[in-house]
């Protein structure tokens, strides 16, 4: 069954969690965190090459003041909290976002775990922290333009390669799978241009109810997928038949 190199979620649905249970949002936010921790450790053991988290989107800072706080200190709680975990699983962290807008105890507990598991040659964990995949398509575009303007590149050469690698995402593959929990069926401005041709599963499961099982069920589901990428699905399982032969005659 075919593997994701890349898997990425939007962990939705932590208020809901927690106003069903007479709490306030915030502790939905801590059972989130909690639900984020199973499925990394999960992710990690299971060799997955890179995992997205979306944590937190630029568009979520327009939420009220009190529930933004609160988060960016559980943030950072987690993050020194969690860096032995990371350690212990061998995972490398990355933050992808507009850093320079986060507090400045975010920016430094971030650094922190970056330069701390930077040696970390398992799982690529990617955590998306005032995030918008507007803004990420935007300041690559800048990029582009600042290096046509100084004549380092041509307007003809500009191509997918030459986008993609000024993105946020430029050293990660695409996500192949996009799973997003809590019944809503949207995008809300994560992956943008990564996501051309990701499969999604989206899940009635709030987050903090959200599984390592869960999360296997959707990647059994992702094996079961035929992925096209434009052509026939005759041309697929041609391809696929070659590859195989191609496997049989090297043994
Ligand atoms: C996801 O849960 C976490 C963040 C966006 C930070 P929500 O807080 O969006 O939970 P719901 O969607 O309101 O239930
Ligand atoms: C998306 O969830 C962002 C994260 C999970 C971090 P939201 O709850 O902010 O998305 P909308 O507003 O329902 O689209
Ligand atoms: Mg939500």
């Amino acid at each position: 069954m075919a593997q994701p190199r890349h898997v990425a979620v939007i962990m939705d649905g932590n208020g809901r969690w927690a106003q069903s249970r007479r709490h306030n949002r915030f502790w939905g936010h801590i059972r989130g965190a909690k639900a984020a921790k199973t499925i990394i450790e999960h992710a990690a053991q299971s060799n997955l090459e890179c995992l997205s988290l979306f944590a937190f989107s630029k568009e979520n800072w327009a939420r009220p003041a009190q529930e933004v706080n609160l988060l960016m200190k559980l943030l950072v709680k987690q993050l020194y909290k969690e860096t032995k975990t990371l350690m212990q699983n061998n995972i490398r962290f990355y933050c992808i976002g507009e850093k320079e807008i986060l507090p400045q105890e975010v920016q430094v507990a971030v650094n922190k775990t970056e330069m701390a598991t930077r040696a970390n040659t398992g799982m690529k964990l990617i955590f998306a922290i005032s995030y918008s995949g507007h803004t990420d398509i935007i300041n690559a575009t800048k990029k582009v333009a600042e290096k046509v303007k100084a004549g380092e590149l041509q307007p003809q050469d500009i191509n997918d390669e030459v986008i993609a690698s000024h993105l946020m995402t430029a050293a990660f593959p695409d996500p192949d799978l996009i799973i997003r929990t809590s019944g809503e069926e949207r995008v809300s401005n994560f992956y943008l241009w990564q996501a051309a041709y990701s499969e999604f599963c989206f899940i009635n499961t709030l987050w903090p109810d959200f599984t390592a099982n869960d999360f296997d069920q959707a990647l059994e589901k992702f094996g079961k997928k035929e992925r096209r990428f434009g052509q026939t699905s005759e041309q697929i399982v041609k391809t696929i038949q070659t590859d195989k032969h191609r496997i049989v005659l090297n043994h």
